[in-house]
């Protein structure tokens, strides 16, 4: 069996390492991968500017399965394009893919189908937008309408640092969402789902911001852990029966059925997990925390959704704990410097972690960086503490020029437990 997988980030590399465990996967080739990926898979670096472009080049690879790893191919509508070629394919189409490339259609969608968020607010209009702000109390939550790679949001701790996010997300956006700030602790629940059917994962919790303490900017991801235990099965519960079942049954009721991995980020907040935002893809990083502690075979998983048959699905996880801590480049998130020598992944080995490339080119014999999130280091234990610890311990034998890291991925969760 043949598979192409869209995507070149670490999740991609996670995805295809766990697909190539299936003895009955021949060839993956993910476009446009990295040269990062190549123990695991082939890859076609390749740029695209259509969705047709993108479906000519995937068709010329014969797959006999098509996974999407990010979301702009989605948004493009590669899904559409090719379920009329008759190739499968895995991932939702363009209009279910709004549950997250559009802020303003899944608010609407949370309100009719009353599944709990945050209230908000949607402007087109500058003076409207700061006229809102004086029904809110502080701090204020301003949103940029469409895709930004987890970016586009600005938490303004004052009035006039609100109206300056107004200001600036209108000149560049056409639309923003300002919403009530939720006060809690947050985590991901990822579900495979086909219609109304909605096959949960184990809950993870990723780590945005880029410095330790959650301070510094937003970022794509700094590291990520699971289970996470800020989800209770009570609270795992209330998460899927209140907001990923009812939220794929609006997708179907909307006329735009979701097929693939909808992910859920939560805010656990005093009432019970509310919905900060919808995903229609597999996260990056919690897929490399996820996949190395997913017992079932992905593939089967995946082909048995595109079958139909996802009411036969039933997930086993092994019985540990995984940290991954991303290391990113000098200047992440601003802006992306290239081309250091990353020095010591070769005894990473020694230390029994797993290392999934996010930016790196392979140039003779040696790695360099080639993106802001450079590495994904993975420790999988029986415990929280020793896979925190190993996924350091293997950090550590890591260096390149302008290295930066998190040094407190799972640190939350790890000083609840061991106050108790
Ligand atoms: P988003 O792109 O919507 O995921 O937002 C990025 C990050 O901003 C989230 O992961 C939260 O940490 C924070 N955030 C977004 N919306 C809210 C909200 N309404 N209340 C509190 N924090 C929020
Ligand atoms: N972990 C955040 C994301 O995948 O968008």
């Amino acid at each position: 069996m043949k598979i192409v997988l869209v995507g070149g980030g670490g999740r991609e590399h996670a995805l295809a390492w766990k697909l190539a465990q299936n003895k009955r996967v021949e060839e993956i080739v993910v476009i446009p991968g990295s040269s990062g990926m190549i123990e695991v898979a082939e890859y076609l670096p390749v740029e695209w500017d259509t969705a047709e472009e993108l479906a000519d080049i995937i068709c010329s690879q014969q797959p006999d399965l098509v996974i999407i790893g990010n979301e702009a191919p989605l948004e493009a509508g590669i899904v559409d394009i090719l379920q009329e070629r008759k190739v499968t394919v895995f991932g939702p189409t363009k209009a279910a893919a709004r549950i997250e490339t559009s802020k303003s259609f899944a608010k609407h969608l949370f309100t009719k189908y009353r599944i709990p968020t945050a209230s908000y607010g949607v402007f087109i209009d500058p003076e409207e937008a700061i006229r809102f702000l004086e029904v809110q109390t502080a701090p204020y939550v301003i949103k940029a309408d469409g895709l930004a790679a987890g970016k586009g949001v600005v938490i303004a701790a004052t009035r006039e640092e609100a109206e300056q996010a107004i200001i600036q997300l209108l000149k560049t956006g056409e639309r923003i969402v300002i919403e009530e700030f939720m006060e809690g602790e947050e985590a991901s629940l990822l579900a495979f789902v086909d219609g109304e059917t909605v096959v949960p994962m184990i809950a993870a919790q990723d780590h945005k911001r880029l410095l330790d303490d959650d301070a510094g900017p937003n970022t794509g991801g700094m590291g990520a852990y699971a289970p996470a235990a800020v989800v209770t099965p009570e609270i795992y519960e209330q998460a899927v029966e209140t907001i990923l079942k009812p939220t794929a049954a609006a997708l179907v009721r909307e006329g735009c059925p979701f097929r693939g991995v909808l992910y859920a980020g939560l805010m656990i907040t005093a009432e019970g997990p509310k919905v900060v935002e919808f995903n229609c893809r597999f996260g990056d990083p919690e897929t490399q925390v996820l996949m190395p502690l997913l017992d079932s075979d992905l593939t089967d998983v995946i082909l048995q959704i595109c079958r139909g048959e996802i009411a036969e699905v039933e997930l086993s996880w092994l019985q540990a704990h995984a940290v991954c801590v991303v290391l990113a480049s000098f200047g992440y998130p601003r802006q992306t410097y290239t081309g250091d020598v990353i020095r010591g992944l070769m005894d990473v080995a020694r230390r029994d972690a797993l290392v999934f490339h996010a930016g790196t080119r392979y140039i003779d014999g040696k790695y360099y960086t080639d993106g802001g999130r450079v590495l994904n280091v993975v420790a999988v234990r029986p415990n929280l503490r020793a896979a925190k610890d190993a996924a350091y311990a293997a950090v550590s034998e890591i260096s390149f020029d302008g290295m930066q890291y998190r040094t407190d991925i799972a640190d939350k969760e790890l000083k609840k437990s061991e106050e108790k």
